[in-house]
């Protein structure tokens, strides 16, 4: 694995990440207040960013949290973005496991989509164990899609290799036949990963090379997997995240493994495949780390969403996923955040654009 400072070098993400946030700022930030004035109890203690990026949570907080927070950002150019974009607020370059802060100084720690990307949750966990007061918070949200940097190294050393959801690409199944739909693994529309066992997709992979199958060109993460040494899970999270973030590769990729997948029936060779949902793995890994034995109670667990007024029908952003319907679903995509907060609400009906962040909520015991 790389150290944060080398995978967090280049300033361009952050601009990725503002555009791709523009659209959604007013829901995400509706959710984001909701949270911590929900969730940060009052003073005394200080109030503390973890890895902070380009500074998206400080734009999202309540003005007087905002004014008192301190952010922390491990990676040099990131910090430099950061001190650039926000001259006033005061930014210390270091990362998680090692706060400079003395035992039970902060009553916060806030991070926004970081959690997932870390190997060394368990040490960040005891870092700030240490740091906050007992009735101390963390909160944690994401907005966007959930970072496989900690799902990936699991799923590779258990056996599996993480795939992109093919059975759920809504532009490849209107083109597929009732017979080909049915032959697809059963998964959920929102799972981002589906796994195999690596055994047979490698076989399936060595088959294809040494018979020179135009199929295996087009596998893009996946085409060199039958070289020896080629399952490198940070190489396979890097390129998992590009292909899925452009929509035209991720619909080319998709369709080879559909076509893979297809293959591999029509041969008779079992392909056992599982859906994961990234963002539930990450749910569950910070509900362990952030339990009982290390200290902590958990105080918040799962999506919620937020929504406002469309132009027509029923637009979804959640889990890195924007999909549309043509109408409202009868159920919101998690817990209203009208049940944490009184600003005024539509009624979810009509034409809707909604939004989910994940939270996660813990106290210092
Ligand atoms: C996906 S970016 C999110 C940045 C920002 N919070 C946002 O959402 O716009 C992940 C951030 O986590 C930071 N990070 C990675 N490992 C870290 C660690 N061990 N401690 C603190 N921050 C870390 C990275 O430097 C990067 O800024």
């Amino acid at each position: 694995m790389l150290p944060a400072a080398d995978r967090w070098h280049d300033p361009a993400l952050l601009e990725h990440l503002a555009r791709v946030r523009a659209p959604w700022d007013a829901l995400a930030g509706r959710i984001v207040r909701a949270a911590a004035a929900r969730f940060v109890p009052p003073a005394p203690g200080a109030v503390v960013e973890l890895g902070a990026g380009g500074g998206q949570l400080l734009e999202w907080l309540p003005p007087p949290l905002a004014a008192e927070a301190v952010l922390t950002e491990p990676s040099e150019p990131f910090a430099r973005a950061l001190r650039a974009r926000h001259p006033n607020a005061p930014v210390l370059q270091t990362n998680a496991d090692a706060l400079p802060f003395g035992a039970g100084e902060v009553r916060a720690a806030l991070a926004l989509c970081v959690f997932d990307t870390l190997r060394n949750l368990g040490a960040v966990r005891d870092e700030l164990r240490r740091v906050l007061r007992p009735g101390g918070a963390v909160l944690h949200v994401l907005d966007l899609a959930t970072s496989p940097d900690a799902l990936f190294p699991e799923l590779i050393a258990g056996g599996e290799v993480p795939l992109t959801n093919f059975a759920r690409d809504t532009a490849l199944l209107e083109v597929l036949s009732d017979a080909q739909r049915e032959a697809l693994p059963e998964a959920g529309e929102f799972d981002e990963v589906l796994a195999v066992r690596w055994e047979p997709f490698h076989a399936l992979l060595k088959l294809l090379a040494a018979t020179g199958h135009p199929l295996l060109a087009r596998l893009g993460p996946y085409a060199e997997l039958h070289r020896p040494g080629a399952l490198d899970p940070d190489a396979l999270a890097l390129n998992f995240m590009r292909e899925s973030a452009d929509p035209a590769r991720l619909l080319a990729l998709n369709r080879a493994l559909v076509a893979l997948a297809l293959t591999a029936k029509q041969m008779g060779r079992e392909w056992p495949v599982r859906a994961v949902s990234s963002r539930a793995f990450v749910r569950a890994k910070l509900c362990a780390a952030f339990g009982p034995a290390h200290g902590f109670e958990m105080l918040f667990a799962g999506p919620v969403s937020a929504w406002e007024a469309a132009d027509e029908g029923f637009v979804l952003r959640h889990a890195g996923r924007t999909v549309r319907r043509a109408e409202v679903p009868a159920e919101p995509f998690g817990t209203p955040v009208s049940d944490w907060d009184t600003e005024a609400f539509l009624p979810r009906e009509g034409a809707v654009r909604e939004t989910t962040v994940e939270v996660f909520a813990a106290r210092r015991a």
